[in-house]
């Protein structure tokens, strides 16, 4: 997958050098690429943002530099989605998450103090994302957050592929409580069924706390789950603590 980003501020970017998105680079199967936009200025003076019609107080990212660093990005390429993290955009989640690690190409634009120039965005972007109802004060987080998430389902990332289909969110239900040795510590047991060894009933014991999990933590998610026989008992059953 390839990713272009357009943002004042390259080195936030050094954020993915770590972890799976430098694996996952490595691997070759993320091509991060990061424009300045400070390249592309409106005049000698080297602006790249002016203050807002109207004579609000922040900066606007004029349109022109953004044009000229988006055409320098897509050198000649049609059709690729261009993105614009904004807290106005459609909140994002996992299933967006997964349909854009299926795109062979992409585009991201960073928006910073007021926003970018409406012209720009009516002419340019696509598609548009929020990462959570608060004021970022610019794109790039939220831009690195959305790649982070995307970069570890490309293909080959993760090292045990199983481990994003059992994540929280890869279904309707939260994730279950995890632990590693040892068995007692500071007088708190794993729980039993954990340490039974039989896979049914490791199952079972999952599933419960997934169930109250998302029961306790996330109610309106919990509001849409449609319980099977099998929830059913499992939640009535005391001997899955
Ligand atoms: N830019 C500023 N705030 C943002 C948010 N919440 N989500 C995405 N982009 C943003």
């Amino acid at each position: 997958m390839r990713v272009d980003v357009l943002t004042l501020f390259p080195p936030m970017f050094d954020a993915l050098n770590h972890s799976i998105p430098a694996k996952a680079a490595k691997a070759g199967v993320f091509d991060l690429r990061v424009h300045n936009l400070r390249d592309f200025p409106l005049n000698r003076y080297g602006a790249v943002d002016d203050y807002p019609y109207g004579g609000e107080p922040g900066m606007v990212l004029h349109a022109q530099p953004l044009e000229q660093s988006l055409e320098h990005a897509l050198d000649g390429r049609a059709d690729v989605p261009v993105l614009y993290p904004h807290p106005h955009g459609k909140p994002l989640t996992q299933a967006d998450v997964r349909h854009w690690a299926q795109a062979p190409e992409i585009v991201l634009v960073c928006g910073h103090y007021k926003g970018i120039d409406e012209r720009f965005r009516y002419l340019h972007v696509t598609h548009e994302f929020s990462v959570g109802d608060y004021v970022l004060s610019g794109g790039e987080m939220a831009s690195i957050v959305f790649l982070d998430a995307v970069a570890r389902l490309l293909p080959g990332v993760l090292g045990d592929e199983g481990s994003a289909r059992t994540d929280s969110f890869e279904e309707p239900l939260l994730g279950w409580p995890v632990y590693t040795r040892p068995e007692l510590w500071n007088g708190l047991k794993v729980p039993e069924a954990l340490l039974s060894g039989n896979h049914d009933r490791i199952r079972k014991w999952k599933r419960k706390q997934q169930m109250l999990w998302t029961m306790e933590r996330r109610p309106d998610l919990w509001a849409s789950h449609e319980l099977t026989k099998e929830d059913r008992k499992l939640l009535e059953d005391e001997s899955l603590r």
